[in-house]
């Protein structure tokens, strides 16, 4: 099978550059309007897509996201792998502004988003014990480290609504008592939708602050994150650069199983 990537860029990163044959794309899905066209086009011999998960122009707040337009959007054009970039909060001392974690796990506490491409008339429920594939996470770590960006392999990602940032009561709760790492608003239910969509996912989670938790740095503000997120987005761009080489131009079955999650998830008896 030929390898697609699709790249779901968060705040910072709109575009990418240095596409043969690239192309703005127009979708439209039975869940809606994507957040935006689609750039596609190759890079090194690779398909890629590349959507902003909030718009050029920063117009889809982390509830607003059409995410499951999204992910049929991306399934439609081919898309085997998608990388989702984001930025996020840090609960970890070591884990600092500017580095990126390679997600492996999820606690969703999102209120507000349609969660399932299921439901009303055709009832399916997947796994997502293991919401990420740990293979493209692999390629995502040997990109960011052959890109010299400080990376952290595996991490909890506390899934919030926002749009306001957390308590420190709630920031105090995540670290401590549940373990997170890091803190984001938007991979859920981005997560979820690309195993019902069997597209393996990975998430590179771009660190901006250290939440409010943190007692020499005070609160998260805006100010802070928009300061972090040109580095980042460079480093970013440096790390899908090298994407296509590490994952090849074809590519087998999933060893994890993620492109058949659906091969035992369906209850609604065929007709
Ligand atoms: N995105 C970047 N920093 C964040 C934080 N501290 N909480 C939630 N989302 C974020």
């Amino acid at each position: 099978m030929d390898t697609m990537i699709g790249v779901i860029g968060g705040s910072g990163l709109y575009e990418i550059e240095g596409l043969a044959d690239a192309d703005w794309v127009t979708l439209e899905t039975p869940f809606g309007d994507p957040s935006d066209q689609i750039l596609t086009g190759t890079l090194d011999g690779v398909k890629m897509a590349f959507l902003p998960r909030h718009g050029r122009g920063h117009v889809h707040s982390p509830t607003t996201v059409p995410y499951r337009a999204n992910i049929h959007a991306l399934k439609s054009l081919g898309v085997t792998d998608i990388i989702s970039v984001s930025a996020c909060g840090s609960f970890r001392e070591e884990m600092a502004p500017g580095d990126f974690v390679i997600v492996d796990q999820f606690i969703d506490r999102t209120v507000s988003r349609e969660k399932s491409f299921f439901g009303s008339g055709l009832v399916a429920h997947v796994s997502v014990a293991h919401p990420v594939c740990m293979r493209l996470a692999a390629a995502c770590q040997a990109a960011a480290e052959a890109s010299g960006v400080s990376v952290h392999m595996g991490g909890t990602y506390l899934a919030m609504e926002g749009p306001q940032f957390s308590s420190l009561a709630e920031s105090k709760l995540y670290r401590e008592v549940w373990g997170c790492d890091v803190i984001g608003m938007t991979n859920m239910p981005e997560a979820k939708l690309a195993r019902e969509a069997e597209i393996d996912y990975a998430s590179v989670a771009m660190i901006t602050d250290y939440d409010s938790w943190h007692p020499h740095h005070g609160e998260v503000d805006i100010a802070d994150i928009i300061a972090t997120l040109g580095a980042n987005s460079d480093n970013a761009r440096a790390l899908i650069a090298r994407l296509p080489k590490l994952l090849g131009t074809t590519r087998d079955t999933c060893p994890h199983g993620c492109d058949r999650a659906l091969d035992f998830a369906v209850m609604t008896a065929p007709e």
